[in-house]
C-alpha cells in the first residue's frame, strides 16, 4: 500500500507572545503523523523568545536571529521579509502558519503569498477599529487577514469581524485562543514540578502582608507620553504602604529608560527582568490586580479571575470587558490611580471583577486547529 507523505507545514514566529500562543500548535502538529512540522523563528525577540522555546521544548529548524537593539519597523520588516522568503524557498512548505499581528507574522504571511503558498492565521479577526491603537498591529492583522487561507478566530466576536469584512465564511473557524491551551499546560507543569516557578520567592517574602499588583507595559503607541503617564501612575500607587508592585520590564530600551527614570529606588516597586512563562503564571496567581497594556495578559487574567486594568484607549479583546473582568483605563495617570484605588478600597467593586471567565477558549484550540488543517492536506 502506498504511504502518503506527511504534509509539510512551516510554523513561523518571532516574539514572546507568538511563541506562547503557537507552542501548543507546534507540539500538536509534531505529535501527528499526518504532518511534517518545521519551525522557523525570526527571533524578532531574542531572550524573551528563547525563554518560551526552552519551557516548551521546541528546537527551531531555522533561526533568522534578526533582533537588533531598538530596531525600527522598516528595517525589521525588510529583513524579515527577505529572511522568511529565503527559508520558504529552502523548506518548500505545503502551508505556512502565522499567529497574531506582529511584524514577523505579517512578513511571514506576505512571503508565503508571494510564493502562492496558503497561509493559515491563528488568532484571526481581532479588530480595534483604530489603525493607530494598537500600532502597528491593527494593520498587520488586517494585511494577514486579506491573504489567509484558513482564519482561526478565537471567539464569535473575531469571527464576526472577519465576516463583516467579506471573508469567505467557510474559511473562518472559531477555535478558541491557543493562549488558554498554553496557560492550562503551564499550570499543569507547575503543579507537577513546583520548582519551575520559584523565581519570585524572595520578593514574596519581602512583600509579605502587602497586596500585590502585577504590572506590564510595552506598547509602541504609548512611547512619547503614554509610558511616562503609566510610570507616574505606578509611582503614585506605590505611595500606599499596603501595596507592592511587581513589574517585569520589557527589554525595549524605550520602555526601560522611562521606567528606570521614574521608578528606581522605590521600596515597594520591584522592577525585574522578564519572567519565563511559568514564573509569569505565578505572578498572575499572586497578584490581586493586573495593570497592563499587553494583549495576552488581557486574555490570561480573566481566565484566572484576576481583575485586569488595561492601559489602552481601545481593545481588540472586548470579551474580557464584556465578561466584567477587564476594564479599559487608557493612559491618563489620574484615571489609572482612581481605578486601582477603587479596586483596592471597595470590596464590592473588586468582587464584581474578580470572577473567573474564559471568554477566550477552553484549552482545546490547538487540537481543533490541527483537525481543520488535516482537512486541507
Ligand atoms: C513586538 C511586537 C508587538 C508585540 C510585542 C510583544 C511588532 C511590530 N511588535 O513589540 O506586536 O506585542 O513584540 O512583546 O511586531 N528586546 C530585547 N530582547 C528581547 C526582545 C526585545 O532586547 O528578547 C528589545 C530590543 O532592543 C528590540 C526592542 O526590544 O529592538 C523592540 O523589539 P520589537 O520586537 O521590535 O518590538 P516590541 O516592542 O517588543
Ligand atoms: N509574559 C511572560 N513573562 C513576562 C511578561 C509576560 O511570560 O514577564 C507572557 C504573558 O503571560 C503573555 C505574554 O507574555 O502570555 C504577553 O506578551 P507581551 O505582553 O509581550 O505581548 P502582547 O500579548 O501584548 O502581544
Amino acid at each position: 500500500m502506498a504511504m502518503t507523505q506527511p504534509a509539510r507545514i512551516l510554523v513561523i514566529f518571532g516574539t514572546r507572545p507568538e511563541a506562547i500562543k503557537l507552542f501548543p500548535v507546534v507540539n500538536a502538529l509534531k505529535a501527528d503523523p499526518r504532518f511534517d512540522c518545521r519551525v522557523c523563528v525570526s527571533a524578532q525577540h531574542r531572550e524573551m523568545l528563547d525563554q518560551v522555546l526552552d519551557i516548551a521544548g521546541i528546537t527551531p529548524d531555522h533561526d533568522l536571529d534578526v533582533m537588533k537593539p531598538d530596531q525600527s519597523l522598516d528595517e525589521l520588516t525588510a529583513r524579515l521579509l527577505t529572511g522568511l522568503g529565503g527559508v520558504m524557498d529552502d523548506v518548500q512548505p505545503a502551508r505556512v502558519i502565522v499567529q497574531g499581528d506582529t511584524a514577523t507574522a505579517m512578513c511571514g504571511a506576505l512571503a508565503a503569498y508571494y510564493r502562492k503558498v496558503p497561509v493559515d492565521h491563528v488568532e484571526a479577526g481581532l479588530r480595534s477599529g483604530n489603525i493607530y491603537h494598537p500600532w502597528p498591529e491593527e494593520v498587520n492583522r488586517k494585511i494577514i487577514g486579506s491573504m489567509a487561507s484558513l482564519h482561526f478566530a478565537p471567539t464569535q466576536t473575531s469571527a464576526s469581524a472577519l465576516k463583516a469584512e467579506n471573508t469567505d465564511p467557510a474559511r473562518v473557524h472559531i477555535t478558541g485562543n491557543t493562549v488558554i491551551d498554553a496557560l492550562q499546560w503551564v499550570t499543569g507543569r507547575i503543579a507537577d514540578t513546583p520548582s519551575l516557578a520559584t523565581a519570585l520567592t524572595e520578593l514574596e517574602q519581602r512583600f509579605s502582608g502587602k497586596r500585590i499588583i502585577g504590572v506590564t507595559s510595552h506598547r509602541r503607541e504609548n512611547f512619547g507620553g503614554g509610558l511616562e503617564a503609566i510610570a507616574d501612575a505606578v509611582r503614585r500607587i506605590a505611595a500606599r504602604d499596603d501595596v507592592a508592585l511587581i513589574f517585569p520590564v520589557h527589554p525595549n530600551p524605550n520602555v526601560r529608560k522611562v521606567m528606570d527614570d521614574a521608578l528606581s529606588g522605590l521600596g515597594n516597586v520591584a522592577m525585574i527582568e522578564p519572567l519565563d512563562y511559568p514564573n509569569f503564571a505565578r505572578l498572575l496567581d499572586l497578584s490581586e490586580i493586573m495593570l497592563t497594556d499587553s494583549g495576552g495578559v488581557q486574555e490570561e487574567a480573566p481566565a484566572l479571575g484576576k481583575p485586569v486594568l488595561v492601559m489602552r484607549e481601545t481593545t481588540e479583546r472586548p470579551e474580557g470587558v464584556a465578561a466584567g473582568t477587564a476594564k479599559l483605563v487608557g493612559t491618563d495617570s489620574d484615571v489609572i490611580v482612581t481605578e486601582i484605588s477603587t479596586l483596592l478600597d471597595d470590596k464590592g467593586a473588586y468582587e464584581k471583577m474578580a470572577q473567573a471567565h474564559n471568554p477566550f477558549g477552553d484549552g482545546q484550540a490547538a487540537r481543533r486547529i490541527v483537525e481543520l488543517l488535516a482537512h486541507e492536506i
